[in-house]
């Protein structure tokens, strides 16, 4: 097993090393185990020899990674290698997919994530979720963001709603295109401004963990740069997970990069090492556009 240990980050070798099963990947290359630093100290959420199946078809093959506190993980990998599937076990939005079962230990703060117990409710409230596509409320701008905050008991008062609303709108770089239409219709956006008002909804109850599928892929460069630049501000109090097409956006927002492909998480590494020096030749072959 390749390890590394990357001073100053945190982040450790890997204590316990996982062996994936042998099975062909590529036409010659197979994957083992997950090289590099699946592992971290100060994991907010951990996850254990994750597989998760859509009926009898397997999508993810036992991925084990920790996410950090204050930390961004870029997932990277070519189209159908499971990366929104892996995200969506982390908030139990998989739980909504018929046929879709996940198996493993997940963990958020060291609470099993798919515990009997567990609420999924207040769960998403704490690891929001901004979707590969936009999906606002059949709501007013104004109540899209305001509707989180009130069903978690976050604000009541008018007067505090407003400031949540204007201050999230404001982080996600919508407030000046919409302040003086707050009452028309979120559906009434254009593509790019519906997602960053889906970005406005998913900070405004302030979760703990961010889940991102490729959130401005249909943004201009413009609001790409002010979300790059909100991501690079919210990890300073919570924890990220981006699902990007774009090795530079993964370059630009994230520590460490996580790179995935048919299923399997075939290396985890800082992200200077993934695009500058990876250590598997699938990720090599991808970063350089050999395939993908
Ligand atoms: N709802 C579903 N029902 C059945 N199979 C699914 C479902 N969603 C995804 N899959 C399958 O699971 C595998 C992983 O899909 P997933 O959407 O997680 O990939 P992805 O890496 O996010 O791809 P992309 O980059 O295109 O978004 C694919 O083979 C896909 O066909
Ligand atoms: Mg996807």
């Amino acid at each position: 097993m390749n390890t590394m240990t990357l001073d100053g980050t945190g982040l450790t070798e890997p204590a316990n090393p996982q062996t994936l099963e042998s099975e062909t990947v590529d036409s010659q290359i197979k994957v083992r185990e997950t090289v590099g630093a699946p592992f971290c100290d100060n994991a907010k959420l951990k996850m254990r020899n994750v597989n998760v199946f859509y009926s009898e078809t397997q999508a993810i093959h036992n991925v084990s990674l920790d996410i950090g506190r204050n930390e961004v993980v870029a997932m990277i990998g070519p189209s159908g290698c499971g990366k929104s599937t892996f995200l969506r076990c982390l908030n139990r939005m998989n739980d909504t997919i018929e046929g879709c079962r996940v198996e493993g230990d997940l963990t958020l703060d060291d609470e099993p994530i798919y515990g009997p117990k567990v609420d999924v409710v207040p769960l998403r409230a704490r690891v929001g979720m901004v979707f590969q596509k936009p999906n606002p409320f059949p709501k007013s701008i104004y109540e899209n963001v305001a509707y989180g905050p009130k069903i978690h008991g976050i604000a009541s008062r008018r007067a505090e709603l407003d400031e949540i609303v204007e201050n999230s709108l404001r982080r996600a770089g919508l407030w000046n295109e919409v302040k003086d239409r707050l009452d028309k219709p979120g559906t009434g956006l254009s593509g790019g401004q519906q997602q960053r008002l889906c970005i406005a909804r998913a900070i405004a109850v302030s979760p703990e963990v961010i889940l991102m599928d490729e959130p401005c892929s249909a943004l201009d460069p413009i609001a790409t740069a002010r979300i790059e630049e909100l991501i690079d501000e919210l990890r300073k109090n919570y924890t990220i997970a981006i699902v990007t097409h774009s090795m530079q956006q993964a370059a630009r927002v994230s520590q460490r990069t996580a790179y995935f492909h048919l299923g399997h998480l075939v290396e985890v590494n800082d992200t200077e090492t993934v695009f500058t020096n990876p250590q598997h030749e699938l990720t090599e072959a991808y970063i350089t556009g050999r395939f993908g």
